[in-house]
């Protein structure tokens, strides 16, 4: 049994929706007329799934998902949108605030009971489901070395399904570390408006390792990567499908990166300890805000030597470091090699400090 919201300024629908949900499905109905409202209800006790009306006078259903996708406690809820036309662009309008799916009214009741159970049960997948993102904005600082590593840990883990993104629209690099060439990679996605779970599919390439990569293009990309939308869209669905997946992002705040920071359950910052990634790490803290203060900050050596002590850099960002992955001379062999230390060798200083990492943080 689920307890499930239903919003609609429509009361006669609220009132099918009950019978349907609790005679019918064996669930319990918690109903709302108005938006504000059902914010609050789903705030103070977040139900299993909200059943949402998108035309209601005062604030409308796409104003309540983007709000319930922003608070932390909401914010992995399975919502299903009711909308007015079935036409694609009311799809890719609900999947654009974060609804998981939409039905056209008017629907049959017994298709809507349908999509709520088959929701919820694929909701429950993609609640388990960590999107950790990694971030670092000056460059060069180690980010897709980490989640290059951070993947291979986690799959010599025993986790068994594993997905590693490269949002960097700069030249394939997670690929270069696993020694793959990046083909197919996203390139065929970003002319797709919303790429369905096949089209995903049809990109992603498989490592030896069994671990699964959708890769990013050799050629550099000319202007912005993969949209905003796509990239909502392509995490939705490997959200669905994979227990862990990992993104690395490029060292801007385009629309893509926003989008991954949006779904991530977990954010690295990586950063060095000089004082430009210092600035940096100071500078992304403003940018965004109080979501910055979720993130897990980690100091990764690229380059032998530290110019600033892992205490001061504290001191400065008056924060503390949720990890310091060392200087490992072994790493330049694994680049050129094509094979991660934490596969290749893994007791080396960097696969034992990521071993610490996963840990601690995941
Ligand atoms: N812990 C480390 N030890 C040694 N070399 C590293 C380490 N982390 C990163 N590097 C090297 O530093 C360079 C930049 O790393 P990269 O992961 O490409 O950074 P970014 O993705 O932040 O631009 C690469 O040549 C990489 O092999
Ligand atoms: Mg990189």
């Amino acid at each position: 049994m689920a307890r499930i919201l239903v919003v609609d300024d429509d009361t006669a629908l609220l009132d099918m929706a009950r019978v349907l949900l609790e005679r019918q499905g064996g669930h319990e109905a918690v109903l709302s007329a108005d938006g504000e409202e059902a914010l609050a209800i789903a705030r103070e006790d977040p139900p299993d799934l909200a059943i949402i009306d998108v035309m209601m006078p005062g604030m409308t259903g796409y104003e309540v998902c983007r709000q319930l996708r922003a608070s932390p406690e909401t914010a992995s809820m399975p919502i299903l949108v009711l909308t007015a036309r079935g036409q694609p662009v009311d799809r890719a309008a609900a999947l654009e605030v974060g609804a998981d799916e939409h039905v056209a009214k008017p629907f049959k009741m017994s298709d809507l009971l349908e999509r709520v159970n088959d929701l919820l049960e694929r909701g429950a997948t993609a609640a388990r489901t960590r999107i950790v993102v990694l971030l670092g904005l000056r460059g060069g600082v180690g980010v897709t070395t980490l989640a290059v590593n951070l993947a291979a840990t986690l799959l010599r883990e025993g986790r068994d399904s594993v997905c590693l993104v490269d949002l960097c629209p700069s030249s394939g690099h997670v690929a270069l570390q696993l020694g793959l060439r990046p083909e197919p990679n996203w390139k065929k996605l970003a002319s797709i408006a919303t790429p369905d779970a096949d089209a995903v599919a049809g990109v992603l390439m498989e490592h030896r390792s069994g671990l699964r990569v959708l890769a990013s293009p050799i050629v550099p990309v000319v202007g912005e990567g993969l949209p905003r939308s796509t990239v909502e869209t392509v995490l939705g669905t490997l959200r669905e499908r994979f227990e862990i997946v990992v993104v690395d992002t490029p060292s801007v705040l385009d629309g893509a990166t926003m989008a991954a920071l949006e779904a991530a359950t977990n954010t690295w910052l990586v950063m060095a300890a000089e004082p430009a990634s210092i600035q940096t790490v100071l500078g992304t803290g403003r940018a965004l805000g109080e979501q910055a203060d979720t993130f897990s900050v980690i100091v990764n050596q690229a380059a032998p030597g530290q110019a600033v002590s892992p205490r001061a850099t504290e001191q400065v960002l008056k924060r503390r470091l949720a990890g310091n992955t060392p200087f490992d001379p072994g790493q330049a062999q694994a680049l050129a090699r094509g094979q991660p230390l934490a596969f290749g060798e893994p007791d080396s200083p960097l696969a034992k400090a990521m071993n610490g990492l996963v840990k601690t943080l995941i």
